[in-house]
């Protein structure tokens, strides 16, 4: 794939907007011991396809299509340090073509950038890796406005954390002082990276629990549901019905498996009814969205209405976007804090 060259000095005035729309926002997460926050949100910041995202130190570079043009690395690189970092080191994934294309390929300026960073998001401590086995961050930058919501509620309580991937929601919260929380998801490899963020913060031995199992036959169980698919009939973690005080439900778009589909955009109801069946009274479900094509107010009208059908009305409903690094007049994210009669 070739490098374009056209004109070099367009990203900096782009930089430099989106710092400047972003300086509430960073006072508010100095406060809040949070040092990993989106630079540049290309998609509605002028390049769409290119992301920047500060871990700590790190500040990884994502292109989704075009890669980037000649001598832009270095650009953003001399930006980064002298505006957010001096001690910066960036590496570049080019996620078009990955993973025929595997990200070594492209050049990264510092070895050192591959390494292990820490970043650290309302004093909770993760370990980030430019480069691992998969292609997202290890972290998801967007959902901080829903962990936030997970802190304050995590004292004493204990939490249920689906399609859990590295375990940040979880994490989060048994740093903020749940007393018990379950990691729910079916990558061995992502509960390895939740595991190591737990040690990294101290948690206790035996607060988080790894659940290695499709969430939906572990959601229906806890649910008091019967399991469904055609895994049904093959061997999975059993488990007694029970509730939790606070459920995190930050599903994939889309995917499918032995137990059935999730389907977020045709199908929340059978995600959300199990989950506020697990939910114990006066508990919180902290739900997710990401699909941009269903609204806020649909979506809204779909949870109220599935909470009304299975008996377990919501006394209060909120929907949140991401914070301001991620600046989008209708966010394809949707955070809902729903509190559960
Ligand atoms: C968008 S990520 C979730 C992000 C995560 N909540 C966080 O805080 O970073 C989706 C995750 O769901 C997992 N997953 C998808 N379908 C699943 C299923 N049916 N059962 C268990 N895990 C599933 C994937 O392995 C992946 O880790």
């Amino acid at each position: 794939m070739e490098r374009r060259t056209i004109e070099p000095s367009a990203i900096e005035p782009l930089l430099e907007s989106a710092l400047a729309r972003r300086v509430e926002l960073r006072a508010r997460l100095a406060t809040e011991g949070t040092d990993c926050f989106r630079v540049l949100h290309g998609l509605t910041e002028g390049r769409p396809g290119l992301s920047i995202d500060l871990y700590g130190r790190l500040a990884l570079v994502q292109t989704f299509r075009d890669p980037l043009r000649d001598g832009e690395l270095e650009r953003i690189e001399a930006f980064v340090k002298a505006h957010l970092r001096r001690d910066a080191v960036l590496a570049w994934n080019h996620r078009a073509d990955w993973p025929r294309e595997p990200f070594e390929r492209w050049h990264v300026p510092h070895a050192e950038a591959l390494e292990e960073h820490v970043a650290t998001e309302l004093g909770v401590r993760y370990g980030i890796r430019a480069r691992h086995r998969g292609q997202d961050p290890w972290l998801f930058l967007d959902l901080r406005a829903g962990r936030r919501v997970v802190a304050e509620l995590a004292p004493g309580r204990s939490v249920l954390n689906l399609f859990a991937y590295t375990g940040s929601a979880g994490i989060c919260a048994a740093a903020h002082g749940a007393r018990e929380v379950w990691n729910v998801d079916f990558a061995r490899s992502s509960l390895d990276v939740a595991r190591r963020h737990a040690e990294r913060n101290a948690i206790p031995a035996g607060v988080v629990r790894d659940v290695h199992e499709d969430v939906l036959p572990v959601l229906r169980q806890l649910a008091g549901l019967p399991v469904k698919g055609r895994g049904a009939a093959r061997p999975f973690v059993r488990l007694e019905p029970r509730q939790f005080d606070v459920i995190v439900l930050d599903p994939p778009a889309w995917s499918k498996g032995p137990f059935g589909a999730v389907d977020v955009e045709n199908d929340y109801p059978s995600l959300f009814k199990p989950a506020l069946l697990s939910c114990a009274s006066g508990g919180r479900v902290i739900a997710t969205n990401h699909v941009a094509r269903v609204s806020a107010e649909a979506w809204r009208a779909t949870l109220t209405r599935t909470a009304e059908k299975c008996g377990r009305p919501l006394t209060a409903l909120a929907v949140l976007g991401p914070d301001a690094d991620f600046p989008a007049d209708t966010p394809a994210l949707k955070i809902a804090i729903a509190r559960v009669g």
